[in-house]
Parts: structure tokens; sequence; C-alpha cells
């Protein structure tokens, strides 16, 4: 017997009957997005690794054992590169606004991606996949506080309109190259005593990235963690006025939120403000993002303040159903067309309004496999179908058909079915009925 086949681990099959909670979430995103200026971009899913290992940090858990890289293939001089499946999207956003010369447009350049699929090899666990998508916006060329208030107002509205309820948004500043290095060593040095009795987790963090200390989640550590020392009494005085207007400007868009000072995210290139939302008491977030004013130096740019998030929309789905949220359900057919008897004129004639009606535009269904007027009936019935069009054979001469109004209640068999001419079915159909 061949071998029945299976998703990858942390690998999923989106089934059509999950696609409303996708289409609603996009439709509902991307019209957000458009609200506040944003324009559609799509980057590749492939990039040179160094694009991600450069950005994201060596330190970080994605670098470190999370990245799908291999080897290309061999070009004709017999280079090869090494190559990754993009585990996050602001690396390849940034690398396409420099390639493209983006800066030389209007700053700030407002750009989302929708959908994009995302590689990380994670240990595969409840709201953990190893390829999951995202939907996500970067504003690139601008360090005006009000487009950080602008970033967070827009997810903000996202979950509003999407109608989630209980959505909590925190936010911190990690400083900048400039405060942010003093700070980092005030928390080793208040580590360095604790670090035996630290988790083997955050031992090596502290040596390859001691602010995700404060990320730990082992139950040992977290006394350390509630006693150590927040970066916001570090800040300089820049940092501490950007954030402070974040906050002031947040306030203008509505947004409730909480100044938490252990949030520091997982990848290296944030810079002062980053933030995450979360549902009630969840202490995964739904959605995490940032500043991030040093990536575009990293790829090779000149300083390039910018600010983005990125929201997994498998969370965002999670959430919705988790909260009894039903996505507007699909479209049902307009026409069910239900042929009677076995000759093939009569099926031939089926399927020919079925085709003119779909060509035409109206969502047509039939039923294959030549079953009985009966079954099909009972097929049109369930597929929530406003009209059965019944092709009979005493019909074909005069080229009429019959339509029965599936939905309506309460009248009798006559008015409930009428005889309409074949060139006359679109515009009954389409609600034109006088005609
Ligand atoms: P991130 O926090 O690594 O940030 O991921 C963003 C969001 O993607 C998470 O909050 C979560 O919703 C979703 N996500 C991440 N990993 C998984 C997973 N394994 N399974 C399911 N969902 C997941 C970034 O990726 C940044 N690029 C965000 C950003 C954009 N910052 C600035 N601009």
């Amino acid at each position: 017997m061949p071998e029945q086949y299976r998703a990858l681990q942390g690998f999923r099959d989106i089934l059509p009957d999950e696609q409303p909670y996708w289409r609603f979430v996009e439709e509902t995103t991307a019209e957000v997005a458009r609200i506040y200026g944003y324009r559609r971009i799509d980057t590749p899913t492939l990039e040179e690794t160094a694009v991600f290992r450069h950005t994201s940090g060596e330190g970080t858990d994605i670098v470190e054992r999370e990245m799908y890289s291999f080897d290309d293939r061999a070009d004709k001089e017999g280079r090869r590169v090494n190559v990754t499946l993009r585990p996050e999207g602001t690396a390849g956003v940034v690398r396409a606004y420099l390639e493209h010369g983006m800066f030389k447009l209007p700053q700030p350049v407002k750009l989302f991606y929708m959908s994009v699929p995302m590689f990380r090899h994670e240990k595969p666990q409840a709201k953990r996949y190893r390829e999951h998508h995202q939907f996500g916006c970067e504003a690139i060329g601008q360090e005006d506080p009000a487009i950080d208030a602008e970033i967070i107002g827009l997810l903000y509205q996202v979950y509003m309109r999407l109608g989630l309820k209980h959505i909590r948004v925190n936010i911190n500043s990690i400083g900048d190259s400039n405060c942010r290095p003093h700070y980092v060593e005030v928390l080793k040095a208040y580590y360095q005593p604790l670090l035996s009795e630290c988790c083997a987790d955050c031992q090596t963090r502290f040596y390859k990235n001691p602010l995700r200390l404060l990320d730990c989640k082992n139950s040992q550590d977290q006394a350390k963690i509630a006693a150590a020392p927040k970066i916001n009494e570090y800040l300089c005085e820049p940092c501490r006025e950007h954030f402070a207007a974040v906050q002031r400007f947040l306030h203008l868009y509505q947004v409730p939120f909480s100044i938490d000072p252990l949030i520091v995210r997982g990848l290296d290139y944030y810079s002062r403000t980053v933030f995450e939302f979360f549902s009630g008491d969840d202490k995964t977030a739904l959605n995490g993002g940032g500043r991030y004013d040093g990536l575009a130096e990293i790829l090779g740019g000149q300083p390039t303040p910018a600010i983005g998030f990125g929201m997994g929309i498998e969370r965002i789905i999670l959430e919705l159903k988790k909260q009894g949220i039903v996505p507007p359900a699909e479209l049902s057919a307009q026409a069910f067309v239900v042929y009677f008897g076995k000759q093939p004129e009569v099926k031939d004639t089926a399927v020919q309004v079925v085709a003119q009606l779909r060509q035409a535009g109206i969502k047509t269904e039939m039923s294959y496999g030549d079953r009985s007027p009966k079954a099909q009936m009972k097929q049109a019935n369930a597929s929530g179908a406003a009209f059965a069009v019944l092709i009979r054979e005493e019909d074909l001469a005069n080229d009429s058909v019959a339509v029965k109004d599936l939905q309506a209640q309460g009248m009798d068999v006559e008015s409930k079915q009428v005889q309409v001419k074949r060139e006359d079915l679109l515009a009954y159909l389409s609600g034109d009925q006088a005609s």
C-alpha cells in the first residue's frame, strides 16, 4: 500500500470551512490599513540568509535555532548562496525599500503586507506553528512619535472592527544606542551574582542577549525579573521625550494602554517604542511590534527611523473563535439547476444553463453523477440557493424552464414555482422579475 502522507508537523492546511475567518480578517485589516494610508507590498518568500541573520540578531531564538536555511543550487560560476525562508517580514520590506530607492519618495513610506507566510522551526505547541501568516504594517523614514501612535491606533482599530473584546495594549521604550548599552550593563551587574540560580537559558542569555533575561517564562526566574532594574529609569532625555509624546498621542487616538517595562521583544532590531497586544489574561501576545531605527543601516542604507508591527493571522482567528465571533457567511448559490430525466438533451440543457448563468456572474450549482431528481432537489434545498431552476423534458420544446423559489415560506406550491422563458431567466434570477 502506498504511504498516506500528512502535512509536516507545525504546518497546517487551511480548509474551505476556515476560509471565511481568513477573508474576514484579511478584508478588515486591509481596509483599516488603507484608511491609514498604507499601501500593499509583497516581497519574496526566500531571501539571502544574511538579510535575516544580521537584522534579527545572532543571539535571538529565530537566528539561533528557528530559521529554515539551506544552500541554493550553484549558479553558473559554481557559487552557492545560503538562503532562508522568511521568518519575519520587516527585514525583507526594508531590503526592498532600500533596493528600490524608496528613500527618495516623500517619507514616511507606509507599507503593509497581508497573509504572508513566515517559517520558524519552533517547538509545535498551542498558538505556535512552523508556518504562520502575518498581516503587518511598516512606516519607514520618520521618527515623529505621532507615527508610533498611528501604528498602535491602527492596530487597535483593527481589533475593534473585528469585534474583539478585552484587548490589552502594553507599551514600553527600550531606549536607543545612546542609553540602552548603559542599561544593559546595569542589568548585567544586577544578574551577575544571581546567575548560578538562573535557568540554563538565562545563563546563556546573560552573555548573548541580556535584555531577553526579562522575557524568561521560567517560574524560578520570575522574582528576579520583578526586582530587576527597569529600563524606563535609564532612558536618555530624547528617548524619554519621545516616549512621553507617544503616550500623549495615544490618548488622542483614544487607545487605552498600559506601560509594561518588561516588554523587550524577541528580535534585536528594536529601539525606543515597543508594544504588544494581548487578550484578557493571556500570556501569549496576539501581536507585537516597535521601532527599528537602526535596521536600514544594518542592511547598507542611510540611518532611517521606522516602526511597524506583525500580527499572526492564526492567532487572531483562534481569538475570534474563542470569543464566539462568527465571520460573515459565504454567499450561497443564487441558482441550483436540477434536471429531470435521463435523455441526453435534458442534461445538455442543464449544463448549458449552468454555463450561461455562471458566465453572466450568477453563482450557480448543479449536482453531478446523474442523481435522481429527488436527490438533486434535496441537494438544492440543502445548498442554501435562492432558486432551483428545473429542466424538464416537456419544457425543452418551448424553450422555458420552471423556477422554484427555495426560500419562500408559507406560499402555496403554485406561487413558489413559475415558468420562465430561457431568454428571461437571467433577468428573473437577477431580481428583475417584472420582465
Ligand atoms: P514577532 O513578535 O516575532 O514580530 O511576530 C509577530 C506576530 O506573529 C506575533 O505576535 C504572533 O502574532 C505571530 N507569530 C509569531 N510566531 C508565530 C508562530 N510560530 N505561530 C503563530 N503565530 C506566530 C515580528 O515578526 C516582527 N517582524 C514584527 C514587526 C514588524 N516589528 C516591526 N515591524
